[in-house]
C-alpha cells in the first residue's frame, strides 16, 4: 500500500500549525536530538567551535532543523504522487557527501527520527493520533534511506 492522501494530509497540516513557531520548534527538536545523543553535537562545527555559547544564537541551528522538518513534507507529498521520494539529483549528491564528511552514522538518523517525532508530538498535541506518527515515520524514513544511499555512494 502506497502512502495515501490522508497520511499526506496529516503531515502537511501539523507542520502547517507548527511552521509560525519555527524558531522555538526549531530549538526544542535540537535539545532533544542532544538529550538522546550527546555526543551529535560535536558533528556541528558552530556548535563544536563556539564553546559554552548559548545554542539559541545559533541561526544554522534552525536551517538544518527547518530543513529535515521542509524536506520530510516534501517527501510526503512525493510518496503520495509517485510512491517514491525524489530529492533532485544534485540537492541528494550533495546531502549524501555533505553528511559523510560531518561523520553522520545510520544510528544518528533513528535518533533524529526520534526527535522529530518527539518534538511534533509536543508542538501539535491536541493533532497527534498514531496514524499521523505513522505518517511522519514513513516520509521519513523514505527520505533518510535515499539520503543514506547517496551516502554510500559519496563514501
Ligand atoms: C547538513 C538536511 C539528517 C547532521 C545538512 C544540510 C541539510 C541537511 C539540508 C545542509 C548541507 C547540505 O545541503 O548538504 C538533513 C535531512 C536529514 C538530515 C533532511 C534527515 C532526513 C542528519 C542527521 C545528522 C545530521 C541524522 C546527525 C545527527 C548534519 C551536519 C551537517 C548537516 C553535522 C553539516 C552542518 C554544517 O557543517 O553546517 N543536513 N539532515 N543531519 N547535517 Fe543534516
Amino acid at each position: 500500500m502506497g502512502f495515501s492522501e490522508a497520511q499526506e494530509e496529516l503531515v502537511l497540516r501539523s507542520w502547517k500549525a507548527m511552521k509560525k513557531d519555527t524558531e522555538s520548534i526549531a530549538l526544542k527538536f535540537f535539545f532533544r536530538i542532544f538529550e538522546i545523543a550527546p555526543g551529535a553535537k560535536q558533528m556541528f562545527p558552530f556548535l563544536r567551535d563556539a564553546g559554552d555559547a548559548p545554542l539559541e544564537n545559533h541561526p544554522k541551528l534552525k536551517t538544518h532543523a527547518v530543513s529535515v522538518f521542509v524536506m520530510a513534507c516534501e517527501s510526503a507529498t512525493q510518496l503520495r504522487n509517485t510512491g517514491d521520494v525524489k530529492v533532485r539529483e544534485a540537492a541528494l549528491k550533495r546531502l549524501g557527501a555533505s553528511h559523510v564528511k560531518a561523520g553522520v552514522a545510520d544510528a544518528h538518523f533513528e535518533v533524529v527520527k526520534t526527535a522529530l517525532l518527539d518534538t511534533i508530538r509536543d508542538a501539535v498535541p491536541d493533532m497527534w493520533t498514531p496514524e499521523m506518527k505513522a505518517a511522519w515515520e514513513e516520509a521519513y524514513d523514505h527520505l533518510a534511506a535515499a539520503i543514506n544511499e547517496e551516502m554510500k555512494n559519496a563514501a
